[in-house]
């Protein structure tokens, strides 16, 4: 079976009552169980924390997995030690995602260490982006 391991960086714990006119009034919890049944056939795991170190130490956990789907939160922004744990591991298909558009928001959100890391990013496209990170992991096999 295909593993898949998301993992949430600084505050995304409080989707759902978070700024919800930016970041939508769902649940991670809630959504992560939808995604869990719609694809049933994938290993679907997901880790959040608001700390750096955890963030860094559930990367190299991953070494195995197909693919890894990261949202560092503000991390994207500041954390070299993250952009480079993700440079650490062989997954084949690490994807950022961005619930909001980091490109129409503050200047200090345009950049990120951790895209610079990644495959690709989706920003901008709320909760679906990390079901369409889903389906270009899921696309990629295939292709093999
Ligand atoms: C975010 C965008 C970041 O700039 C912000 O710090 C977050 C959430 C997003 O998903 O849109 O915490 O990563």
């Amino acid at each position: 079976m295909m593993k898949i391991q998301i993992i949430n960086g600084a505050n995304l714990n409080l989707l759902g009552t978070r700024e919800p006119h930016i970041y939508g009034n769902q649940s991670f919890e809630a959504f992560f169980e939808k995604l869990q049944s719609q694809y049933s056939s994938i290993e679907l795991y997901c880790f959040q924390s608001n700390n750096e170190v955890e963030i860094i130490e559930k990367i190299h956990q991953v070494q195995q997995y197909d693919g890894l789907i990261i949202n560092g939160g503000a991390y994207s922004h500041t954390s070299i030690a993250i952009a480079d744990a993700l440079r650490s591991v062989a997954v084949p298909h690490i994807v950022e995602v961005h619930i909001s558009n980091v490109f129409n928001r503050e200047d200090f959100r345009k950049k990120s260490y951790i895209a610079q890391a990644c495959s690709g990013s989706i920003c901008g496209l709320g909760l679906d982006g990390y079901r369409l990170a889903i389906e270009h992991i899921v696309h990629c096999r295939t292709l093999i």
